[in-house]
Parts: C-alpha cells; sequence; structure tokens
C-alpha cells in the first residue's frame, strides 16, 4: 500500500473512469469536482437537463449523462454512453437517491407509490446500473485498473428513525445488497462497498428537516473529500488504509 506521499492531489486519479449518479447537487456535485481535482475522468447522471449542461460548463471536461435511474429503461442508455464516452469504468458512484413521501410520513401514511419510488431509485437503480456495467468493471480489474462500487448509504440504513420509514427500509436494502455483492465478486476482484457520508447541508436534508441547523452540518465538500481518500485507499492509490473505514462506516 502507497504511503500517501506517491500522488499529487491532480495526478492522484490519473487516468482513472468513475461514473457518479446524482451529479448535479449535494454530495454528488462535491465529488464531480473533487474527482476532477484528483484528475479522474468524470461522467454523471441526473433527470434534469438544466443540471447537467450546468455542471458541464461549470467542470469542462465531465460528461453530462441525462437519465433518471429509477426508470428501467434507462438504464442501458445511461451505460453505454458512460462506456462510450469513458472508453470504459473503473469506479461507479450510485449517489442519486429519493426520500419517499416528502414531508416526511410515518409508514402508515406512506403511499405505496412513494414508497415504490424509493425503493427503484435507491435499490433497483443502483442494482440495474451495476449489474449494466459488471462487465466492464471485471475487464478494469483483469487489467489490474481497479473495479469499485459505492453505494451511497445512511445511517437511516441501520437506525429506525420514525417518519423515515421509506428511506430508511430502501437504504437498509441497498446496504446489504452491497455486502452481499461485495462476498459474490470478491474472486473477481470487484468491490462493492458502501458510504454513509453524515448529515449534510444539502437540498435533500432542506427537504427532509427544513428546521435543521444548517451550521451544524457536514460541507458536502468534506464528505467527498473523505470518499476520494477512502476510494484511493481501496484502489491503493496513494491514501492511508485507515481511509477505507469511511466506507463501510454505517451507522
Ligand atoms: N444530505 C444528507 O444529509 C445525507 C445523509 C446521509 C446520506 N445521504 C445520501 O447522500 C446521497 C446524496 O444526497 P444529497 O443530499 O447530495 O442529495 P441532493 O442534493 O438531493 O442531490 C441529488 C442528486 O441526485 C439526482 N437525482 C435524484 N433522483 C435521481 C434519479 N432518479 N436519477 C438520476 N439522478 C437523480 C439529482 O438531480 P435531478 O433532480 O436533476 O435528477 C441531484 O443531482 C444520497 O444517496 C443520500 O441518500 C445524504
Amino acid at each position: 500500500m502507497s504511503n500517501g506521499n506517491a500522488y499529487s492531489t491532480d495526478t492522484q486519479f490519473a487516468g482513472l473512469r468513475v461514473a457518479i449518479t446524482g451529479g448535479t447537487s449535494g454530495l454528488g456535485l462535491a465529488l464531480v469536482g473533487e474527482l476532477l481535482h484528483r484528475g479522474a475522468q468524470v461522467a454523471f447522471v441526473a433527470r434534469r437537463r438544466d443540471g447537467v449542461e450546468r455542471v458541464r460548463r461549470d467542470y469542462p471536461g465531465t460528461h453530462g449523462i441525462i437519465g433518471d435511474v429509477s426508470k428501467k429503461h434507462d438504464i442501458h442508455p445511461i451505460a453505454i454512453q458512460i462506456l462510450g464516452t469513458l472508453g470504459g469504468l473503473d469506479v461507479l458512484i450510485n449517489n442519486a437517491s429519493d426520500l419517499g413521501p416528502v414531508p416526511l410520513a410515518l409508514l402508515a401514511d406512506t403511499d405505496c407509490e412513494d414508497f415504490e419510488r424509493a425503493l427503484a431509485t435507491n435499490v433497483l437503480g443502483p442494482f440495474r446500473l451495476t449489474k449494466a456495467l459488471l462487465g466492464s468493471l471485471a475487464a478494469s480489474a483483469r487489467e489490474g485498473r481497479g473495479a469499485l462500487v459505492v453505494n451511497v448509504s445512511s445511517d437511516a440504513a441501520v437506525n429506525a428513525y420514525p417518519y423515515w420509514g421509506a428511506y430508511g427500509a430502501s437504504k437498509a436494502a441497498l446496504y446489504h445488497l452491497s455486502r452481499i455483492w461485495d462476498e459474490e465478486l470478491s474472486a473477481q476482484k470487484i468491490r462493492i462497498l458502501s458510504f454513509d457520508p453524515g448529515d449534510m447541508d444539502t437540498p435533500l436534508h432542506a427537504t427532509a428537516a427544513p428546521d435543521a441547523d444548517r451550521s451544524t452540518l457536514k460541507r458536502p465538500e468534506t464528505a467527498a473529500r473523505e470518499l476520494g481518500d477512502a476510494i484511493a485507499a481501496v484502489l491503493s492509490r496513494g491514501a492511508p488504509d485507515s481511509a477505507v473505514a469511511a466506507c463501510e462506516a454505517v451507522g
């Protein structure tokens, strides 16, 4: 494992091909900036064209893809565009997320459609997109480039917070899916890890908890740096092994 001195910030991820879902706001947007700054080639996905075009303008060299990960028929077009623009894939970050009902509601008051949308975005979307990209990730692993999927989780995956039922149940499923898949793919040297960014000052948090004191919340840029270090540690690109603990530290 490297000692952390072998790479400068802007070359640490040179040649690394990364795709991020939900790259136009909050943590995903911060990740676009962080990973680009570390030298990665970055593709990102979001539903709204104006947001995708804004980020593409603000971060020249990135590849913006318009798509909805909750929609089955968007998955292959998204995957094909990721592979077409990056020429392969080394790291996938499943970050896009749905809160379920807004305002948050008790489970008994949650409409089935809101529950379904949370599952479709937070569990099925990452499952389908990862599955569609597994062949490319396996190729990266075989070439010794490293192959990693990060599923963005939450402490709601393990804590039973009232009113967070749809979101919490979907994040719990995603967390467990990540653990099982990581076991199943270890022989192919593909890692599937969870990352809990902590409470961040983002539009999602403001929607969920509009009365929260924003000064107590983590900056998404801080969480993006932590995840960048964890990715570097997993791929042996100059971060201490201890940074890996940021992944899997859920709850
Ligand atoms: N904020 C927190 O305190 C907190 C705490 C723990 C975990 N997390 C997790 O951290 C991750 C990022 O959250 P955030 O707070 O940064 O969220 P955010 O600010 O609401 O950003 C969400 C991003 O995802 C995109 N998106 C949403 N639904 C999508 C879909 N179906 N398909 C494609 N893109 C979609 C959005 O763009 P469009 O609307 O244009 O699609 C946007 O770019 C999530 O997984 C969340 O669960 C957040």
